[in-house]
């Protein structure tokens, strides 16, 4: 059964140690890489519509929720980051312990998690530019802020239709400009970012807490509407695997691993700092933000700029949003950073074509891929009404995460005797909690998002069956690394 071929490890540690790419990140900068993903839309933009449609003030136990998820995703992407710092992440994960049609399977579901999720935030971002311009008193022509088609409104009270989402484009194209030039520049630019967004979320906390009236967090958790997702206990559940998005990207550091120095140590280090400081952050976010205003006032695009309008601290506003628009940028910097090296791991198994594996000689930077997926990212975040599928990146993202926990399992039992420099606590309870909370949470989330993640699974074995399976076992064949499935 060809399908369960599995990439023995020795052949996978060798590719780790021939890396073209060039190892100058330390713990620092990869948990950096974390911050600089996770922070974003999720925390800024979707905690105003979690709280008004589903959970209310209880927000902060579905922020906890999502949160106990990623730990335990985090841990078990800690051993398998610390074990196979190579930078296909979970896809190579998979390749190693569960066999080939897993790996593409969660492969597949990472282009939700690194592209769509990218083609997302940057239309989030566009929003934010839009609307910080706004206050400045300039406005962008809105015929060029929209997906192309959509309708938009005229400043004379007319509307008319939109040619495309110029500012989603930008922020894209701008973004992976910087990823071809080199992994250390992208790294650096990420790292302030990072600084300016916490900064910005703590001036939030600190001011705000004052601002906080506990009436707004009563009821605490509202009485549920009769349909399921809207308030009570399936509200927190529903409310939680939506605001799961806020919480992806740590494991993007683990895409980092062939451009970490010490890999091993530093992995685990970026992926559960990065981790912990943002779930730390959000818990205090959510709690001020729906102490400060009625949940029910809550759904709009820029909830922490409408909190602070509620303060009266004016001069704060512009801040937030800036922290806000910088904060996407780093988010999209960090996920089109990771897709390239994804697929540049699928195409040297022949799972994608060789092109997907060209590093560029002189930046060494997997150029050729990190401009295709840009181009991809910015046509759908620019000419498709896209912002809609952020359930659909949490839904994929949640299956991901639970087949690594599985694979955590698998090999503990298959191969015990392997060199773990970081190992996950309490196995086998914390990976089987892994796999249990990421499903638990995806049962929550709306039917339609479901039927959508069919769909996407069903293209992405379409393509396997009819290009990459082939394709993989002439590449095994020629490396001489192809093996049994129970290896
Ligand atoms: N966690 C990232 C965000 O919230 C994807 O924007």
């Amino acid at each position: 059964m060809t399908l369960l071929t599995k990439k023995p490890l020795s052949a996978l540690l060798a590719d780790a140690e021939a890396t073209p790419l060039r190892r100058v990140l330390g713990p620092v900068h990869l948990t950096m890489l974390g911050i600089g993903a996770i922070i974003g839309s999720g925390i800024f933009v979707l905690t105003g519509v979690v709280a008004a449609q589903n959970a209310g003030p209880a927000l902060v136990l579905s922020m906890i929720l999502a949160g106990i998820a990623c730990a335990f995703a985090g841990l078990c992407y800690a051993e398998f980051a610390s074990m196979i710092p190579v930078a296909g992440s979970a896809y190579t994960y998979a390749y190693a312990t569960l066999g080939e049609i897993f790996a593409w399977i969660i492969g597949w579901d990472l282009i939700l998690e690194y592209s769509l999720s990218a083609s997302t935030v940057a239309v989030g971002w566009s929003g934010l530019v839009v609307s910080l311009l706004h206050d400045f008193g300039l406005a962008l022509p809105p015929q060029l802020t929209a997906a192309t088609g959509s309708t938009v409104a005229l400043a004379d009270g007319g509307t008319a239709t939109a040619l495309l989402n110029l500012p989603a484009v930008f922020v894209v194209v701008a973004v992976t400009a910087l990823l071809v030039v080199g992994i250390r520049e992208s790294a650096g630019t990420n790292a302030a970012i990072v600084i300016v967004k916490v900064l910005v979320l703590l001036l939030f906390i600190g001011f705000g807490a004052a601002y906080v009236r506990p009436d707004n967090w009563k009821p605490f958790i509202p009485e549920n509407t009769g349909t399921f997702g809207e308030f009570g206990w399936s509200g927190i559940l529903r409310g939680a695997g939506i605001i799961f998005f806020a919480y992806i990207g740590f494991d993007a550091v683990s895409t980092a691993a062939q451009e970490a120095k010490n890999p091993q140590r530093d992995l685990p280090i970026g992926i559960l700092a990065s981790l912990a400081v943002c779930t730390l952050l959000f818990i205090a976010t959510a709690l001020v933000l729906t102490g400060i205003i009625p949940y029910t006032r809550l759904n709009v695009a820029a909830p922490v700029a409408l909190a602070v309008d509620e303060t009266g601290l004016g001069w704060l506003r512009p801040f937030i949003k800036l922290g806000a628009i910088a904060g996407l940028s780093s988010v999209i910097l960090v996920l089109l950073m990771a897709q390239p090296r994804i697929f540049m791991a699928m195409s040297r198994d022949g799972l994608l074509p060789p092109l997907f594996s060209r590093v560029h000689a002189r930046f060494r930077t997997p150029a050729i891929t990190t401009v295709l997926t840009g181009a991809v990212v910015a046509v759908a975040a620019g000419l498709v009404p896209i912002d809609v599928l952020s359930q659909l990146v949490a839904m994929g993202t949640l299956l991901a995460f639970a087949i690594v926990c599985a694979a955590i399992l698998v090999l503990r039992r298959t191969s015990p005797e392997l060199h773990r420099p970081f190992r996950t606590p309490g196995s086998p309870w914390v990976p089987l909690a892994g796999v249990a909370s990421c499903l638990y949470l995806m049962s929550g989330l709306p039917l339609a998002t479901w039927e959508r993640l069919v769909i996407w699974l069903a293209i992405g074995l379409a393509i396997y069956f009819a290009y990459s399976r082939a394709r993989a076992a002439k590449v095994r064949l020629r490396l001489g690394t192809a093996t049994s499935p129970t290896a």
